[in-house]
């Protein structure tokens, strides 16, 4: 659909986009990604001819685009930028159908469109049509620059961090919307972004430039599983890596401070602690660390009358996992013995940390569902959980 064939672009002597060769498929949603000024915009507004290449060949639909009508070309390849740049005297609906009148749309046409597109991103058509832009919030606003895009139905899409400048509830709602329209409409798009999370979320292909050039390029799951070199992997971030259930030790998702009191302690304070720490069960251990039992807020509460330790009240727990055992093995035991949780032990008996639930979904989403997962990091989660 857009192919770059050894296309480069100097500014005096200097080559900011260096012989690029991409070639971007039908239907398929792409982003650049890069450090500030490795030649992303300049990349995208090569596309419709806002910048022209000193040298190589863009093409689009397989014809050479030196050879079409910038502002023929333009009509069919919609541009969004980050400032939005709807136009402040036009009321939402002129705004979208602006393209549409440059192609002599009759106004009931332009009505239906503007209407059609209002719905399709939730906006009731009947209270947005005629207000203006001022009277929209930054996040509708940006929604109607991408129904302005879309509004001539053009094959091609250019977004230039469209979302950059939203707060970041909005910027994943409207990556959402994105999502859910491409599924719908199959446009050919073009996204530029400094946002990892943001092209992980909504790419089915990663871009990723530096000083002009291709480093990778690369569906997310790829690039997650083998950046090509230090850059990506440190440009990915550490956190973001994936890797399998069988290579994850159990001591990387833990939890590393669990809930314990010893087991000549009283069922008072076993309520207290439990309160403070705002847990129901705590890990029953001996003077050396060594797990010897759990006791749930049920168990401390029913031997209350009776008195005691925590020892006498505690059931024994058998069920753990040793360090070194991998999550998967975790995952394993936690279903067949229908427990929430597992204690970590080493092999000297000493508790060393805590699985739950919820610290194995980041590390299972990754794995099975990576397109589901953003911005999860359960490798260096430290939050406590209710255990
Ligand atoms: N008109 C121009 N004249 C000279 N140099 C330019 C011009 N436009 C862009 N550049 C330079 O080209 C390089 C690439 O710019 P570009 O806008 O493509 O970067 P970018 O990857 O989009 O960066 P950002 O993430 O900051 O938007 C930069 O070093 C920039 O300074
Ligand atoms: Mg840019």
């Amino acid at each position: 659909m857009v192919r770059f064939e050894n296309v480069s672009k100097k500014y005096n002597q200097l080559e900011v986009v260096k012989n690029l060769n991409l070639e971007i498929n039908e239907g398929e949603l792409v982003t650049l990604i890069g450090p500030s000024g490795c030649g992303k915009t300049t990349t995208l507004k090569m596309i419709n001819r806002l910048i022209e290449p000193t040298s190589g060949t863009i093409y689009v639909n397989g014809e050479d685009i030196r050879k079409q009508d910038p502002v023929q070309l333009r009509r069919g390849i919609g541009y969004v930028i980050q400032q939005i740049g709807l136009f402040p005297n036009m009321t939402i609906a002129q705004n979208i159908a602006v393209v549409g009148k440059l192609l002599g749309w009759s106004k009931e046409k332009a009505a239906a469109r503007v209407e059609e597109l209002l719905e399709m991103v939730n906006m009731d058509p009947a209270s947005y049509m005629d207000r203006y832009p001022k009277e929209l919030s930054g996040g509708q606003q940006q929604r109607i620059g991408v129904l302005r895009a879309l509004a001539a139905n053009p094959k091609i899409i250019l977004m230039d961090e469209p979302f950059g400048a939203l707060d970041p509830i909005t910027r994943e709602q409207l990556q959402g919307e994105l999502k859910k329209l491409q599924a719908q409409l199959h446009k050919t798009i073009v996204f530029v972004t400094h946002d990892m999370d943001e092209a992980l979320k909504i790419a089915d292909r990663i871009v990723l430039m530096r000083d002009g050039e291709i480093v990778q390029a690369a569906t997310p799951d790829q690039i997650l599983r083998n950046p090509a070199n230090d850059f990506v992997a440190s440009f990915i971030g550490k956190d973001r890596l994936l890797r399998s259930p069988d290579e994850v030790k159990v001591e990387e998702v833990m939890i590393t401070d669990p809930v314990t009191i010893e087991y000549n302690r009283g069922l008072a304070e076993a309520l207290e602690r439990m309160r403070k720490s705002r847990v129901d069960s705590l890990m029953v251990v001996d003077d050396l660390g060594s797990l010897l039992g759990v006791v749930t807020i049920k168990d401390v509460q029913s031997a209350l009358n009776r008195g005691g330790t925590v020892g006498d009240s505690a059931a024994p727990h058998p069920i753990a996992v040793y360090t070194g055992q991998t999550v998967r093995e975790a995952v394993f035991i936690m279903a067949k013995h229908n427990v929430g949780y597992l204690p970590v032990i080493n092999d000297q008996n000493q508790l060393k940390g805590l699985i739950t639930r919820a610290s194995l979904v980041g590390i299972l989403t990754d794995v099975l569902w990576p397109d589901l997962s953003s911005s999860h990091n359960v490798f260096t989660s430290t939050t406590k959980e209710a255990s």
